[in-house]
């Protein structure tokens, strides 16, 4: 078995962050969201990785990641170009597949318990492909597929106006090497891609089975800012947290509090878990950090209250504000204008941002 994970696309819901760098390399809990992936595909014994590549963000994935040896992986990279859609994007990689089963895993989900239940499903009988679904509150958002009592797939919408069900398709699917024969044959969709829904559709109606496996436990997205502040809170929910920063005597800290190398709490903070502090992080007196926060390596807080918000990192913030469910891209300055008169907010602020003053 393989593994494949897509790491093309353009990242347009998550402008501005995303002019700067690929959505899959943003960090949740202070650790890119990409490698949340790896460690899914390694658990499950899978070493012999392709990473799909757009032109965006190609060159940032690839010193993250290297030749994979760091995370326990073998990475063969694979160059889509433009995204014309997930189904054109696994089919880039048919070389590096082969004659393999393989498990293709979009960049940008997070699941919370691993893909090894996934991959057993797919084994156990004779199937085509095998997808994972979770029901969801906006079925029109997503793949959406319909199943029988037994499990086996019946059909497959791409985000359908009139959804048939709530099942929504979640990134992580099995396949056998049939897809690729399925995928020379498909059409652009209605949004101009080739979709990879449409590919287990043609499975399907070559009479291959599809086994579905419904995911009780969390799956996040993180295609948008809210998704990216959800799937953060998720998981610091649930971190084994590392403690290789310092907390000094009379900094106020409670709960579970994740310090990377470097960081420090000074006296007279407040740090608030669940929390992540990144490599170098200072929390100086005066400022609060609380629950559901990461920020990330080579920030400094001072005088401000942040609370369920992911800073990337290199931020300076220095507020005495109350900063909240936001997402804080790298290099970013937040200061106070307190006392500067005209009164009013004096900002910088990149291309498709979005602000709530
Ligand atoms: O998140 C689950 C959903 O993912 C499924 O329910 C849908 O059936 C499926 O089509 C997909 O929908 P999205 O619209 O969310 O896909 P997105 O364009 O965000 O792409 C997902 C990942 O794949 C992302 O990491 C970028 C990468 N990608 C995307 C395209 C279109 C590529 O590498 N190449 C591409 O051409």
């Amino acid at each position: 078995m393989k593994g494949l994970i897509l790491a093309g696309g353009t990242g347009s819901r998550l402008r501005p962050i995303t002019h700067t760098g690929p959505k899959q390399l943003i960090p949740v809990a202070n650790k890119p969201v990409l490698e949340y992936a790896v460690e899914d595909l390694r658990e499950a014994g899978i070493t012999d990785v392709g990473v799909v590549l757009g032109h965006k963000g190609r060159e940032a994935i690839q010193a993250f990641l290297g030749d994979g040896s760091e995370f326990g992986v073998d990475v063969t990279y694979i160059v889509q170009g433009n995204p014309l859609g997930l189904a054109h994007a696994a089919g880039c990689a048919r070389e590096f597949v082969g004659d393999d089963d393989f498990v293709m895993y979009l960049g940008d989900n997070l699941l919370n318990r691993g893909i090894g239940r996934l991959v057993e499903d797919f084994e156990s009988g004779d199937y085509g492909a095998s997808i994972a679904l979770q029901g969801v509150d906006d079925p029109g958002a997503f793949g959406i597929a319909e199943v029988d009592e037994a499990g086996e797939v019946r059909r497959l919408v791409e985000k359908p106006d009139d959804p048939p069900s709530d099942l929504a398709l979640i990134g992580i699917y099995v396949f056998s090497p049939a897809v690729f024969d399925a995928i020379e044959e498909l059409e652009p969709s209605w949004r101009g891609e080739l979709e990879i829904t449409d590919a287990i559709q043609s499975l399907l109606d070559d009479g291959l089975a599809v086994r579905s496996h419904v995911v009780e436990s969390w799956w996040k997205d993180t295609g948008k800012p809210g998704d990216v502040l959800e799937a953060n809170r998720l998981v610091l929910s649930d971190i084994d947290p590392a403690s290789e920063g310092t907390v000094e005597d009379g900094a106020e800290t409670r709960g579970r509090i994740d310090t990377r190398d470097g960081a420090v709490v000074e006296s007279g903070a407040v740090v608030r878990g669940p929390v992540s502090l990144g490599r170098d992080v200072t929390v100086k007196e005066g400022a609060y950090i609380g629950p559901y926060t990461s920020i990330g390596p080579n920030s400094t807080v001072a005088d401000t209250h942040v609370e369920n918000s992911v800073i990337i990192g290199d931020a300076e913030i220095d507020a005495s504000e109350r900063i909240v469910d936001s997402l804080v891209g790298s290099g970013a300055t937040i200061a106070s204008a307190d006392d500067v008169l005209p009164d009013g907010q004096r900002l910088v602020v990149g291309a498709n941002s979005d602000l709530k003053l």
